[in-house]
């Protein structure tokens, strides 16, 4: 191992969503804390991405972003290298995060009486920039069967009322972490060109995939009968550099693209310099980190399922990918807001409540695995106290 995943980034910054949390509690005791929420990793990037970025602010040059073009060489290559499609560097758009892309693509696509559809329990601010565009929000509840979930699209089908014009699939699965085989990916396209929607695939989390598992990266089921969609992937999730707030969207069909890309230059957004930079470097460089880092995470996700999992009242699923563990605490007889308040102020853990993922989620919990095994042990002991 050439990378020490354990030499975690020991103190919570201060600047960051992950010590908000904490404070939220309104604890003064910010050291006691373990803060599981936020999807950021506790490891730093790649160390020749934080040279590069050493690099650039030594030379003082911190002006509008340019050069482009190498990296959608990186992307294309990255793509190739580790997804096996071959993209077109003019399929690439940029974005400042996949959240505001999202947005981006509902305001191009849709206007406020339209519907879009998610497969819920899934990532929150998929339902949050729903309602801040004013579109109408539908869920469509996942079944759970032998502790994975599959999509229920016979279901769907039946509550379709014709205004739904956009389907948003996360793949890799937030949270579940669970990949859709390629049969599942063909019917969803069937799906939704019988339906005349757009898909917008959410791949940011489509690198972090365990050793034995398949992702198979949505342009790959073939294109050639389904050309409505639009591809999402980023390195910040990979990399842990979320605050570049960068994603790319990818979309091969050229009317598509056309119009994305109108509804993009209203945004008035230009690449964000720091983001790009630390994507591209990431891209070049990064190879081999993430394949010591998916290894370490691997080790904290069997370690964290066969603790949890030993205790009667708690069953955590097994994840296929991403490092968001999601546990069901249904059996512990209480309700979530009981279990969300022994886990934060008694046992001083910083979880993400199921109820904010959607219908599915309640009495479900979130935990970020990312982090050195040692804080990982601490957790899991604290959890024992209590839930036994
Ligand atoms: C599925 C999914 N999409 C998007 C995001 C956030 O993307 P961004 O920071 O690029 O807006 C996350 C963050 O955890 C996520 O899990």
């Amino acid at each position: 191992m050439k990378y020490n995943f354990d030499n975690y980034l020991a103190n919570i910054p201060q600047r960051s969503l992950k010590f908000d949390a904490i404070k939220a509690t309104k604890s003064n005791d910010f050291e006691k804390y373990l803060s599981m929420g936020v999807a950021d990793m506790s490891f730093k990037p790649p160390q020749e991405v934080l040279n590069v970025i050493k690099r650039e602010i030594e030379t003082g040059f911190l002006g509008y972003y340019g050069g482009i073009e190498s990296y959608k060489k990186e992307v294309v290559n990255w793509l190739k290298t580790r997804h096996n499609w071959k993209a077109k560097p003019e399929w690439i758009n940029t974005a400042h995060g996949l959240v505001a892309a999202i947005g981006t693509v509902l305001r191009a696509f849709t206007s406020e009486t339209d519907g879009v559809i998610i497969f819920s329990p899934v990532y929150h601010s998929f339902r949050k920039i729903i309602k801040a565009n004013n579109r109408v929000l539908i869920e469509s509840e996942m079944i759970k069967k032998n502790e994975r979930y599959y999509l229920d699209l016979n279901n769907l089908a039946n509550k379709m009322k014709g205004s739904e014009r956009i389907l948003i699939l996360c793949s890799p699965h937030n949270p579940s972490g669970r990949i859709w085989s390629k049969n599942e990916l063909k019917d969803i396209s069937y799906f939704c060109k019988n339906n005349k929607l757009i898909l917008i695939i959410d791949e940011i989390h489509n690198d972090l995939v365990y050793p034995g598992k398949q992702h198979t990266i949505f342009p790959l089921i073939g294109d050639d009968f389904f050309e409505d969609y639009i591809l999402m992937t980023s390195t910040t999730k990979t990399f842990n550099l979320a605050g570049g707030l960068m994603g790319n969207v990818i979309i091969p069909n050229d009317s598509l693209r056309a119009k994305f890309q109108k509804e993009n230059l209203a945004t008035g957004e230009t690449p964000n310099r720091f983001g790009m930079i630390l994507g591209e470097e990431a891209m070049k460089s990064g190879h081999h980190w993430l394949n010591e880092l998916i290894n370490y995470l691997k080790k904290n996700r069997d370690f964290f399922d066969k603790e949890i999992n030993n205790l009667k009242t708690l069953k955590s699923m097994q994840l296929d990918s991403t490092y968001l563990a999601w546990v069901d605490f249904s059996k512990t007889g209480e309700a979530e807001s009981t279990n969300f308040k022994k886990l934060t102020y008694e046992l001083k853990i910083i979880s993400n409540p199921g109820s904010s993922f959607g219908s599915g989620g309640y009495n479900f919990f979130r935990f970020n695995l990312a982090t050195s095994n040692y804080l990982l042990k601490r957790a899991t002991t604290r959890i024992k106290t209590i839930f036994k």
